[in-house]
């Protein structure tokens, strides 16, 4: 069972328990070739913290001695670790040395039979060199076996491993037919000469399709990735497993993984690095050291880099930051700036995951920024749901100082008299006043020297808006006239317009009806409560300068905006629970809007649109229908409150 319990971009942290153990996610297994043992399990469990690993069934299979202990008392005895233990089934050494001379149903049983915690299916490895026909036979066979092993599994976890070398439509209908039987895992697989050739890109390429066709309640492990650069990016595009033969064969080939690369012993300079197992030594002494306490101690290095990006890229995860991390890890080498620029062909698919918002700011690095799926949504957003206050426009260049309304609070106020709406060109696009306070707007950073591809773009955008938009004209804030006398309330266009782009026009129109009464903050002399014929409807908070919906504003909205529009419906056997505050759980909910974001606000309703509760989304709609564990809303205030 998995659970996911914070997310960011399409990354999950995430609980998946494993015959009574749990695997926190992302996690990482070290390979264990269980003939050579370079560093014994035992230790990866308790020394380095691994709490899983993978190990070779085929080898075992292969090597009587090993086979014979591993069926006598186990494969957790013969390792002598406690933790969750994968197996692979010996189609990595197919790829590797042709044929196997190994029967699916064979293997799949000893994986069994040794009581391993997860098994893998003896899938075919799909070559990046395939021709799209080789590569859909032999996907056939390999559901054909997937299926075979499901019925065989018994209490074994199975990995069903998506193939499809680099063809996406392949990729996402294997990983779509398997997302509907009952395996445990979704391994992306033939993906390891992608990574060994550097071709980044074609590996975003290919996880991306592979996701969209995947069973959401399950983990996805990356078959074959390790290296610690690779994991921030990986685990942002939704893996959450990933495994390291690397570690131990670098090391035996005196070569040191490193954030920025993997470098031979005899090619660096100095050994700068304060890994518990390189502290204290220098490079003259490991070069000299006999082989295998050599080996040893690259090894451990090499484990130590792993686990401190793995922990790195947790520590993003969980503060909404990961984007941030893979963008700066995308910078090591030139492939994977490659893959970062890939992913932005892929902003629709990721915005669908995306939080609507996040506690920190947002951190500009680069051209390459604007491929974040936060930027696809505010230019969506405005063009469909901005209403322009007046039908002239002012343009103000992007300035230091947020929100622009601060800095800006002068011209801003001589614009609006003289009948004109505020727009600053900013690197998301065009930012009218009204929405300037707003998540991402306020919340970003961006260098003061700008780039000159961001520039570009962003006036681009900034006319192609004040077009659709209908706006008659534009000027610059020189020519705004003086002594303007028209009246404007700046807060009331603001409140509207946040809920427009929060909610719709709709649904903002039922919102602000009547006689408007803005309570705001006597600290700051922000809006935070929103009345509307005396009814509280709307809370706007502090740090994002979104809004909460109130239970009368989500009964005004199931009024005038027909279902499923910010609707998640739930059983009626929920209802008493929800109406009383409860958190929804994926279980319990029967359909919601296929247009809800993470953290976006919500109205819980029963099966006859009656609201019981007000909430934020905690799972997107396509992978609620999928989890049976978790908690798909975060409720807020029930109807009985
Ligand atoms: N290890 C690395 N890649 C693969 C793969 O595609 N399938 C299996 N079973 N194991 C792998
Ligand atoms: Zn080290």
């Amino acid at each position: 069972m998995f659970e996911i319990v914070k997310r960011d971009g399409m990354a999950r942290m995430g609980k998946f328990e494993v015959h009574g153990k749990i695997v926190e996610t992302p996690a990482l297994l070290p390979v264990v070739n269980p003939k050579i043992n370079t560093i014994p399990p035992r230790e990866l469990y308790e020394k380095f913290g691994f709490k899983a690993l993978i190990t070779n069934s085929y080898i075992i299979r292969n090597t009587p001695e090993l086979r014979d202990k591993a069926l006598e008392v186990g494969l957790h005895e013969m390792l002598d670790y406690p933790g969750v233990i994968m197996t692979d089934s010996g189609t990595f050494q197919s790829h590797m040395y042709g044929e196997v001379d190994l029967k699916n149903e064979e293997i799949v049983q000893f994986q069994h039979d040794i009581g391993t915690d997860i098994g893998t299916v003896l899938d075919i490895f799909t070559e990046p060199f395939w021709t799209k026909e080789q590569t859909a036979e032999s996907i056939e066979v390999t559901l054909g076996r997937t299926k075979v092993a499901c019925d065989m599994k018994g209490d074994m976890l199975i990995n069903g491993v998506v193939q499809g070398s680099i063809y996406q439509d392949l990729r996402e209908d294997c990983a779509r037919k398997m997302a509907s039987m009952d395996i445990d895992v979704h391994p992306i697989g033939g993906v390891v000469p992608l990574m060994e050739q550097y071709r980044y890109s074609e590996l975003v390429d290919v996880v991306m399709s592979s996701k969209r066709g995947i069973n959401h309640s399950r983990p996805v492990h990356l078959f074959g990735a390790g290296h610690p650069m690779i994991l921030a990016l990986a685990t942002l595009m939704g893996c959450d497993l990933f495994d390291s033969a690397g570690y131990a064969k670098f090391a035996r080939d005196e070569r040191m993984m490193f954030i920025d690369g993997t470098f031979r012993l005899s090619d660096m300079q100095s050994l700068d690095c304060d890994c518990p197992a390189c502290r204290g030594h220098t490079l003259q002494e490991l070069r000299r050291m006999e082989k295998k306490a050599k080996t040893r101690l690259i090894a451990e290095h090499n484990l130590y880099q792993i686990t401190h990006e793995l922990a790195l890229v947790r520590r993003y995860l969980q503060e909404g930051r990961l984007w941030e991390l893979a963008e700066l890890r995308c910078r090591a080498h030139p492939a994977l700036l490659d893959a970062l620029r890939r992913l932005k062909e892929h902003q629709a698919q990721m915005e669908l995951s995306d939080p609507i918002s996040r506690d920190g700011a947002i951190f500009y690095t680069g051209p390459e920024s604007r491929g974040r799926p936060t930027y696809l949504r505010y230019l969506q957003r405005i063009r469909d749901r901005y209403v322009p206050p007046t039908d002239k426009a002012v343009i103000f260049p992007e300035c230091q100082g947020k929100p622009y309304s601060r800095p800006y609070a002068e011209d801003f106020d001589k614009a609006r008299r003289a009948g004109f709406t505020p727009i600053v060109v900013s690197p998301f696009g065009p930012v009218p006043a009204e929405l300037d306070e707003m998540y991402p707007l306020a919340q970003s950073l961006f260098p003061s020297i700008p780039d000159m591809e961001t520039d570009t773009e962003s006036e681009r955008l900034t006319f192609q808006f004040l077009s659709a938009a209908g706006f008659k004209g534009a000027i610059t804030p020189e020519q705004i006239p003086e002594d303007g006398t028209m009246e404007y309330d700046a807060d009331l266009l603001r409140a509207k317009a946040v809920a427009r782009y929060q909610f719709g026009i709709p649904a903002a129109d039922a919102l602000f009806r009547g006689e408007i009464q803005l309570v705001r903050s006597k600290k700051t002399g922000k809006i935070r409560n929103v009345i509307s014929d005396g009814e509280h409807v709307l809370s706007m908070r502090a740090g994002d300068g979104l809004y909460t919906l109130r239970m009368e504003g989500a009964k005004r909205i199931v009024e005038a905006v027909p279902a499923p529009h910010m609707r998640v419906v739930v059983m009626d056997d929920a209802v008493p629970f929800v109406s009383d505050g409860r958190n929804v759980f994926a279980q319990f909910v029967l359909s919601c809007d296929q247009n809800l974001r993470p953290m976006e606000e919500v109205i819980v309703t029963d099966g006859k649109d009656n609201p019981v509760a007000t909430g934020r989304m905690f799972l997107t709609p396509f992978e609620i229908p999928f989890m049976k564990k978790g908690m798909a809303v975060k409720v807020r205030s029930g109807s009985d409150d």
